[in-house]
Parts: structure tokens; sequence; C-alpha cells
């Protein structure tokens, strides 16, 4: 079984990537989905919302068994590649039913330089199977994750970079999220994302048909790779990044710039002339400002649609907590059609 990937992506930091796939982890666990949140951001704030310190520092210092054989973090995972050993199937943390985290890890950083040595080893004309396998750990991790669990989906959160590791996260990718803010910084963004997805999944195409040529690929007849089909699926844009005292037809400026940036620059298609962001068919959903929900759900280790009056969300809170879920059941129904989840 292979499950599909969907990555929340923009090289544009601070737009509310990590925010999202957390909450959509546990909207779709919710609607009884089977979830593998996938922590591959280096900084690891993914995982710093789903667990406490002190179980991140656990996990850090776990030391792989010998018989086990298992790696506590995505970087453990891969690790072994590196040297002469085999991927190690990953440890998983049960956070809730239907709801698992492959944790991250600081030190995947350290992986950063790997995959970019094997990048080009991958298009020579012998040797591939090593660079293959590099380059396609994460989705090798991923799968396995996602076996051991039997997700319906895996969410990916990475780093705001366009560098090697995310390159191999999307090559990983099925279908790509674009969190925007309405400035000029992520419309300025959106001009080297939708470029970079497309040069990667063209260069990922052309490694896998030179591995498809090569006499390895018939020495290893069970070694799979992913088709680096990075389908983009749409974007969602924040008002939280909005500073507050900016007028409100500052923001409405940058949000109607938006639907015509992301064709050109995601899709490569013509712009529509006149189309507002409210209208448009790409626009999976405008995320709104949660405010004081935020900082009460983060303390809980919560998203902000489970909060509770226990929590703190009381009067005017509880109401806006009520709003959050219906937002995000919406904006998770949405995603799953357009990636053909069925709920
Ligand atoms: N809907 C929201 N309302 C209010 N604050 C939000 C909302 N979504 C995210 N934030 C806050 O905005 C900040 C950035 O969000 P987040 O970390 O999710 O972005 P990111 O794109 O993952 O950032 P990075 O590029 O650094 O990984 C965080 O402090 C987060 O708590
Ligand atoms: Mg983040």
């Amino acid at each position: 079984m292979i499950s599909p990937v969907l990555t929340f992506f923009n090289n544009k930091g601070g737009v509310g990537k990590t925010s999202l796939v957390y909450h959509l982890a546990w909207m779709f666990a919710s609607l009884r989905k089977r979830i593998v949140a996938a922590d591959l951001d280096p900084q690891a704030n993914l995982t710093a919302a789903f667990l406490m310190e002190e179980e991140i520092e656990a996990i850090w210092q776990e030391e792989k068994t010998e018989e086990e054989k298992t790696g506590s973090t995505v970087y453990r995972c891969v690790e072994p590649l590196a040297g002469i050993g085999d991927i190690a199937e990953p440890h998983l943390r049960k956070i809730a039913a239907d709801l698992y985290l492959l944790p991250g890890d600081v030190r995947l950083s350290r992986y950063e330089e790997v995959l970019s040595t094997e990048w080009p080893n991958s298009m020579g004309d012998h040797n591939l199977y090593r660079p293959m396998r590099i380059l396609s750990s994460f989705w090798q991790v991923m799968q396995m994750a996602a076996r051991t669990v039997q997700a319906d989906l895996v969410l990916v959160d990475i780093g705001p970079n366009l560098g090697a590791i995310n390159r191999s996260a999307l090559l990983a990718t099925d279908y790509v999220a674009i969190p925007l803010g309405a400035d000029l910084f992520s419309l300025q963004g959106l001009g080297n994302l939708g470029p970079a997805l497309r040069s990667w999944k063209s260069l990922w195409k052309k490694r896998l048909d030179n591995w498809k040529e090569s006499e390895e690929a018939r020495r290893y007849p069970d070694f799979q790779l992913p088709d680096g089909k990075m389908q983009p699926i749409g974007y969602l844009c924040q008002q939280h990044g909005v500073r507050l005292e900016r007028p409100v037809q500052a923001y409405d400026k940058w949000v109607q710039r938006i639907p015509g940036s992301y064709r050109k620059h995601v899709l490569g298609e013509e712009d529509i002339p006149g189309l507002r962001q409210e209208e448009d068919p790409y626009c999976l959903a405008t995320i709104k400002h949660y405010r004081s929900l935020v900082p009460m759900a983060q303390e809980c280790r919560k998203p902000i649609f489970n909060l509770t009056s226990a929590d703190g969300a009381i009067g005017s809170h509880a109401n806006a907590v009520h709003d959050s879920r219906r937002d995000f059941d919406l904006l998770a129904k949405k995603i799953a059609e357009k990636i053909g989840l069925q709920l």
C-alpha cells in the first residue's frame, strides 16, 4: 500500500505552515482518517507543538538498539544511509486515536549536505542505487511509517527554504498546499516557489527515466521510488500576518493579486482578469487571526477547536472556538475532495 503525501510548503517563513499541518492533522483524525504527521523541518516546530519538551529530549536522546533497529526521529531513520546501513524502521508516537507523529530532529540539517552531494550523482551512468536511495529516503521512511499504522494520509511540515532537504521532501510529495500572507514578500516568494516546484518535478522525472534504463534497476526489482507528482492543490491566505494598524485597502490590494500570481508562477497559466480571491477555486481558505486562542491552545497542546471552558475558552472565546471548528472542518473536507480522499 502506498499512502498519499500532502506537504504544506512556502519558502517564505511564518505563513502558518506548521500551524496548518498541526490543526489539519487533528481535524482529519477526528473525521476518522488515520494520519501520520511528519516533521521534516530541522527546526522541529511541529514536534514541539505535539509534545512536551521533556518528551522531545527523551526522543532525541533515545539510542537505537541493535535488535530493534528503529529510528526515533526522521533523522535517526535516514542517518544510516549516509554510511553503509539501511533505513531504520520509524518509531511513531501515538498522539491520539488515528493520529501519529513522525518526530522531527534538529540534527536533520546535517543531512542537507548528503542530499546535495547525491543529487548530481543520481544522473550518472552507473552507481545509481545509493544516490536514488538517499534522495528518496524521506519517501521511503514516510511510507514505512504509513504502513505500520495503515495511514490514509501523510501530512508533512517543512522549513521555509528551497534547499536540498525540501527538494527531497517535495519529491516524496503527491499534493502541495501553499500557505501565503497578503503582502509583497509572499507574492515575490511565489515567483521563486512555483518555478522551483516545476523544475524539481521535471528533474526528478529525468532521474526516474535514467534509473529505469540502468542495469541496477534490473538488479533491484523491488526497489520502489516516488513519482514526484507535486501537484499544487491551492493556496491558503493568512490574515494573522497582517499588521493591525495597516488599512484594510492595503490588505485587499495584495490579496487581489494572489489569484493572478498563483496562476502565473505556480501553474504556469494565464491570469483571469478581474478574478477576485474570494471567488478563486484555487483559494482553499482564508485563515483567520485567532488572537489569544493561539497561546491558549499552545499552552494546552491542543488544536484551537478543542479548547474548552476548563482551558479558559469562555464567552466570546467559546464562540471563536466553535467557529474555528467549523472552519477547519470545512477546510479538511475541501482538501479531501481535492486529493480524492474519501471521508
Ligand atoms: N491563524 C492564526 N492566528 C494567529 N496566529 C497564528 C495563526 N496561524 C499561525 N499563527 C502564529 O504565527 C506564527 C507563525 O506560524 P507557523 O509557525 O505556523 O508558520 P510557519 O510557516 O510554519 O513558520 P516557519 O516558516 O518559521 O516554519 C506562529 O507564532 C503561530 O502561532
Ligand atoms: Mg514552521
